[in-house]
This record gives C-alpha cells, structure tokens and sequence, in this order.
C-alpha cells in the first residue's frame, strides 16, 4: 500500500486469490482511511489518489513468475526461518542479478536468510511497524554481508515511500521489538501472577507513560501467534535469559486460537 501510493509499481503475491482479495480489500479499506484525512477539503483529489495508488498494484499466487520483473522483494511471510529460507532460495533462482532481497522479519536473523542466496550482498532487512500506513519507522538491517550500496538503495526505497529509517545490525528484535516484546511479556507476567488486571495496566501505561496502546492491547493487535513466534526464537537462542521466557498464558490463548484483533478474540473480545 505505502509502496503503491509513492508510485512503486507493486505486485503483491500471495498463496490464493481468496487471500489477495481480502488484502486488496484491506488496503482499499485503509487507503479511505488516509485519503479522508490527507485530502479532507479535497474529495475529488483524494478519489484520484487512490485510484492511481490501485493502478500501481497488481496480484499474483505466482511468486516465481512475477520476480523477473521486480528491484526489490519484500518477504513478509510466516515467521518460520525453513519457509523463508525455502522462498529465498527459489526466488533467487529467477530473479535478476540486480534485484535486492529484503526480509520484513520481526526477529529472525537476516544472515541466515541471505545465506540461502546466492546474493548475500543483495540483501537485508526492511522491518516496518503495524499499522504500516500510519508508523513513520523502518529499521533497515545490514548483515556483514550486505553491501554498502545495498544499504543505501534500501534506505532511499524506505524514504521514497514517506518512511523514516533508522539502521541497526542483524541483532534478535533490531531495536524496536528487542524493547518493546520483553516489555509486553512483562505486561502478562505482572497480569499472570495476579498484581493488576490487565484493564489497568493498559491504562496505566497509556496514561502513565503516554503510549497509545497498552501493552495487552498492542500484543492484541500484533497478533498473539506472532508475539509468540518471536519470544519461542528468543528463547531457544537464549534459554537462560529471563526476558525471552515463554508465557503460559500466551501460549494457551494461542493454542485455542485467539490470536488477537483478526481473530477476534485475544487478550480481549473484538466484535
Ligand atoms: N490504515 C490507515 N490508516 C489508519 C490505520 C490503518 N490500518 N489505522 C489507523 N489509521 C489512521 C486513520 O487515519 C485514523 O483516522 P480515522 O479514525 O479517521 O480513520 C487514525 O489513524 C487514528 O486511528 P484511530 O482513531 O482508530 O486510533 P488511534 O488514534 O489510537 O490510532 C494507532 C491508531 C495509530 C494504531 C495508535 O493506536 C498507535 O500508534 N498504536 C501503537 C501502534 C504500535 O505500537 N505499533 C508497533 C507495533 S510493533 C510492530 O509492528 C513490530 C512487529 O514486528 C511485531
């Protein structure tokens, strides 16, 4: 969506159309939602916007017949390193020698990932923060292997789509996610010994220290199955560390499936 708006001709792949007509709608969705406060007084001007932003973007269930056409890959799949592992290796078997591979990963390591390539230097980490439309950052993550000019093609690709990119080594969380996941499982540990509902910790940490969402409602939002896939790795990189320790409490709202927000029931009830 960022990229399409910025006029980058996108083609969004996913594994079924069922899939890709949803996401379509969700960007059309959230395109009404920024096009309502950018172009307020201007209706007319913010109808264009979006139908030049949809122009941009195409769909395809065929990543490998796609990437021939593409400078740069932006991976955001499962947050399982085999699968991502296994897309790199095929795409790379198509793509052109000059496309850049970039991995929206929240807290796998990109090394890992470029070494299943044949084009470590062509490649890096674009970690961007949900809602993707409304968060300024992106975390450019250069491996000792990424080339400077690499680094630098993928920090102009962050501003040329209104981002502003900050740059942190291949460390688990980059910087962002290593703060703020530790202090999210705090939040449900605080919750699972009983010291606080986990109404008033969201509260206290919204009026408290100013955040806009608590840290229940933010794991919510995320998705539990992804807070739990980042903590899982962490944890079995660093079993003795008592910040990357798994929660049973996430782990059994997962288990039944209450993912959060898109599944509509998390930490909270969503209609
Ligand atoms: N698309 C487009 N616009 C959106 C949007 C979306 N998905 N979500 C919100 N907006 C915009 C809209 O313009 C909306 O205005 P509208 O009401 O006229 O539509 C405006 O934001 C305000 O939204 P809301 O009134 O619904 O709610 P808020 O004022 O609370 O803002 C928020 C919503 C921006 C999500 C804010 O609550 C927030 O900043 N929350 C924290 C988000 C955060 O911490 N993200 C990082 C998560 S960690 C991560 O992503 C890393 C990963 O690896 C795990």
């Amino acid at each position: 969506q960022v990229a399409a708006a910025s006029g980058h001709t996108v083609v969004l792949v996913d594994q079924s159309d069922e899939i890709l007509k949803k996401s379509t709608k969700g960007i059309e969705e959230s395109l009404k939602r920024v096009t309502k406060k950018k172009f307020a007084d201007k209706p007319e001007a913010g109808a264009e916007f979006i139908k030049k932003t949809l122009k941009n973007l195409t769909t395809s269930t065929d990543a490998a017949s796609v990437v021939h056409s593409t400078d740069l890959v932006i991976e955001a799949i499962v947050e399982n390193l085999e699968v991502k592992n296994q897309l790199f290796k095929s795409l790379d078997k198509f793509a052109p020698e000059h496309t850049i591979f970039a991995s929206n990963t929240s807290s796998l390591q990109i090394t890992e990932m470029a070494n299943a390539t044949t084009r470590q230097d062509r490649f890096g980490g674009l970690h961007f923060f949900n809602p993707v439309p409304m968060m300024k950052l992106v975390e450019v993550i250069k491996t000792p292997m990424t080339s400077q000019k690499t680094f630098e093609s993928l920090v102009d690709f962050s501003k040329a789509v209104g981002k502003s990119p900050v740059s942190c080594k291949d460390t688990p969380g980059f910087i962002v996610n290593r703060l703020l996941v530790p202090y999210m499982m705090e939040a449900v540990r605080l919750f699972e010994r009983g010291d606080a509902s986990k109404e008033d910790i969201d509260v206290a940490m919204k009026l408290g220290a100013g955040y806009p969402m608590g840290p229940f409602e933010l794991l919510d939002y995320v998705g539990l199955d992804t807070s739990k896939y980042i903590i899982d790795g962490w944890h079995s990189l660093e079993p003795n560390n008592p910040l990357f320790a798994p929660s049973p409490l996430l782990n059994k709202l997962v288990e039944e499936k209450k993912l959060g927000k898109k599944t509509g029931e998390g930490f909270y009830k969503y209609k």
